[in-house]
Parts: C-alpha cells; sequence; structure tokens
C-alpha cells in the first residue's frame, strides 16, 4: 500500500507459532483442500517474504518469536477492484435509494464535479484514510481506478495519486461519457482511447470500462480495451452489473484479467468466464447497497469458472471498505462456502490482478497475514459485523495493531 518502509524492521527470521489454523490456499500443505488448512501451525518470515510453513511442533530456529495465542492466521485479502480516488459524499442518494429511489449511473456525474474541484492533496489524503481503513480489515493489496475526473487532465491526476498508494491502478476514463461531451459520446471515446489514453498510461497497469446501458456498449468498450492493451495496459471490465449485456464475453474474448459484477449472467456467459482464464469478480457491497439480485456464485463456481470477491469500495454503490463484510455477504446470499468465499477473497483476487506472490502463505510468498481473533476462518461469516482482524503483517512488517 505504502510503496516505502517495506520490509521486516527485525533483522534476521521471526516464528509466528501458536497458530490453531493456518489457510495458505496452497492444497499441497495441510489437510489437502484447496485452503491447503494446517492445524496447530507456524509461519517463518524472513525479510519481506515467507520463508517456512508448517506444524508448529517442527519448527526451525528463529532470531524472534510471535506467539498467535491459539488463533488463526489467513492470508492477507487482496481487494483487486475499488474506486478510491474521489471527493465529496453522496449521503442523500444512497438515503433515497433507501427510500425507493433506485441506483442509476447517473449519480457517478455528482462524485466527478466534487472530485475535480478537489486538491491533489485532499485526494490523495481521502485514498490514504480508505487505505488505512481497509488494512485494518485485513486488507493487504489494493487495486484502485480513476474514473471520477474524466478529463485529460483529472483523470492523470486521479492515476498520478492513486498511483503514490498502490502497484495496482486502473485506467477508468470510460466510467461513463464526461458531462462536456453528452451529446457527442464518439467524441469521447475518441478522447479516451487517444489523448487521454496518452496521459494516463504511464500511471497504470489496467485499464477498465464500465459496458453497461446508460454507459459504454460493447463496441465502445472494444475500442477503449483495445487501445489501452495497445499502450501496454491489461484489460479489466465492468460488466454485466445492471442488466445483461456483451460484457462478460467481450472481456472473455478480449482476455482481460476480470470480469467485475457479473450479477446479470446468461448460460453462455458462464460457459464463457467458465471456458476462459478472465475472473468472476463478484461485488455483494454492490448488490446490499443499491439493493439489487446477489450474484450467482454457485453458478459460476459449480460451472469451473474461477470467482474472486472484492468491496468496489466507492461513493456510489459500494461505500465498504470491508473484505470480511463481503465475505459474510458472499456465504449467506451468494451460495458461497465459508472456504470458497475464503479463497475468493484472498487467492481469487490475486488471480484477478495476474499475481501469485500475494494471496497464499508458502516459502517464497510476500508475508502478508492476517491474525484473526477467531479460531478458524469460517468464523468471518459466522460472525459478521464482528471485527475479528486483530493482527496484519503486511510484507513481513507488523502493520495492525
Ligand atoms: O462499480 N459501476 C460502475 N461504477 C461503480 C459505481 C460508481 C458510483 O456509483 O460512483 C461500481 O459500482
Ligand atoms: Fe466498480
Amino acid at each position: 500500500m505504502v510503496r516505502s518502509g517495506y520490509g521486516n524492521e527485525q533483522a534476521g527470521s521471526t516464528a509466528v507459532v501458536g497458530i490453531a489454523s493456518l489457510v495458505t490456499n496452497d492444497p499441497a500443505q495441510g489437510d489437502g483442500s484447496p485452503l491447503g488448512v494446517i492445524r496447530e501451525a507456524a509461519v517463518v518470515i524472513e525479510g519481506d517474504r515467507i520463508v517456512w510453513t508448517g506444524e508448529s511442533a517442527r519448527v526451525p530456529v528463529t532470531d524472534h518469536v510471535s506467539d498467535a495465542g491459539g488463533r488463526a492466521v489467513v492470508p492477507g485479502f487482496v481487494d483487486s477492484h475499488s474506486h478510491l480516488v474521489f471527493a465529496g459524499d453522496r449521503t442523500e442518494e444512497f438515503a433515497a435509494r433507501m427510500s425507493g429511489r433506485p441506483y442509476s449511473a447517473g449519480g457517478i456525474r455528482t462524485t466527478v464535479a466534487a472530485t475535480r474541484a478537489a486538491s491533489d492533496e485532499a485526494l490523495s489524503a481521502n485514498v490514504a484514510r480508505y487505505l488505512a481503513e481497509a488494512l485494518r480489515q485485513g486488507t493487504t493489496t489494493f487495486e484502485t481506478k480513476s474514473g471520477y475526473g474524466l478529463t485529460v487532465e483529472d483523470e492523470a491526476r486521479c492515476l498520478r495519486v492513486a498511483a503514490a498508494h498502490t502497484d495496482e491502478v486502473t485506467y477508468l476514463g470510460a466510467h461513463i461519457v464526461a458531462p462536456e461531451y453528452a451529446d457527442d459520446p464518439a467524441g469521447y471515446v475518441d478522447l479516451v482511447t487517444g489523448p487521454m489514453l496518452d496521459a494516463c498510461a504511464p500511471y497504470a497497469r489496467w485499464v477498465d470500462v464500465f459496458c453497461e446501458r446508460g454507459a459504454f456498449d460493447g463496441d465502445a468498450a472494444r475500442a477503449i480495451l483495445t487501445a489501452g492493451r495497445a499502450k501496454g495496459l491489461v484489460p479489466r471490465v465492468h460488466a454485466n452489473q445492471l442488466g445483461h449485456g456483451p460484457g462478460v464475453q467481450l472481456a472473455v474474448e478480449l482476455d482481460a484479467a476480470s470480469a467485475d459484477h457479473c450479477t446479470h449472467l446468461t448460460d453462455a456467459d458462464v460457459d464463457a468466464l467458465a471456458a476462459g482464464r478472465t475472473v468472476a469478480t463478484l461485488l455483494p457491497g454492490a448488490e446490499f447497497s443499491t439493493r439489487a439480485p446477489w450474484p450467482d456464485a454457485r453458478r459460476l463456481l459449480d460451472a469451473g469458472a474461477t470467482v474472486a470477491l472484492s468491496t468496489d469500495c466507492n461513493p456510489g454503490s459500494s461505500f465498504t471498505s470491508s473484505v470480511p463484510f463481503c465475505v459474510a455477504l458472499a456465504v449467506r446470499d451468494m451460495g458461497m462456502t465459508p472456504d470458497e468465499a475464503l479463497w475468493a477473497a484472498t487467492a481469487g483476487g490475486a488471480a484477478a490482478l495476474r499475481r501469485d506472490d500475494v494471496g497464499r502463505l508458502a516459502p517464497g510468498a510476500r508475508a502478508d497475514l492476517v491474525l484473526l481473533d477467531a479460531p478458524s476462518h469460517v468464523h468471518l461469516a459466522y460472525r459478521p459485523g464482528v471485527p475479528l482482524v486483530a493482527g496484519v503483517w503486511r510484507a513481513g512488517r507488523p502493520v495492525v495493531p
């Protein structure tokens, strides 16, 4: 999250012992399940990496020892989808929605106006605030997007701000058509694929588009994603959130890293996700906050698709930074088992970011550990709304409490 200061502040190796249940996400370890759970476990950290995992009884001698006190340890959460570079507030819109008004992409314009009016310093302070909030809840890898600037200058500065806080930065100039181009949407696509892309690409790793009725259709989305790809950005797509549409199939066709939302899927969409390597990233905070139907995770998992869970943290449709909250929703309402939801929020998020250094706890992986005040990860869904995160190590360094 913060680029400087990585690394274990203690020289030498540290063993975290007394772990009642350790989720490794390495099926070769422990109980042989996809989560690779080791009981009565220990982890050894050296610098920013894990160098050993196994049963506590066999832990090698280390320079330092830290006791987990018989609690559970899971990999740091990988939140692969958020919109944190924004200013302003949409409390009134939320309250109106809870009294019956439907969600529409039009609310994005409110945040665009506030974001354009904010200084870089104010935007950066906002990002830092929500990253700190997420870290306290166990998120150790965070993606975030532009999309509330919608001019060349504002999109570029939003991405510059984002890049100061995380390596996982996404160019979303194609969030909605900028208000100035309301009568010329094709002109806006030219801007997004031309001068805006040129100004933004140096700060971003990913290119995204909101492919939805009221935002960008399939042809525009294809043009935006392929232009981004030609500049070295890897596609990801806001797809099939508010209704059926071409987003999911386009994502798979272009080998996008992820198709995000996936709330309204045809059988052909599910088959495409199962056949391709595009990860289906589900964002239940959005369905919660917009009273929309839940995405059917069970259907995707049964078909063989890779599923990730993320927050979509943004001031409009999902103002939560809590991965544990999303895990609880996914288990309660989307047909996921507690094991599947934990995997989706860790290894699934890593897959959606095409990373293998995070989302798992095995030798060679980055030492991102979350200590839960619970005997197992199942409590994340079993005890919803309870602040169970008792400690976080990021890149080998204790960052919470
Ligand atoms: O992922 N769907 C598009 N973008 C956001 C919502 C943004 C907003 O309402 O401000 C989303 O839900
Ligand atoms: Fe989003």
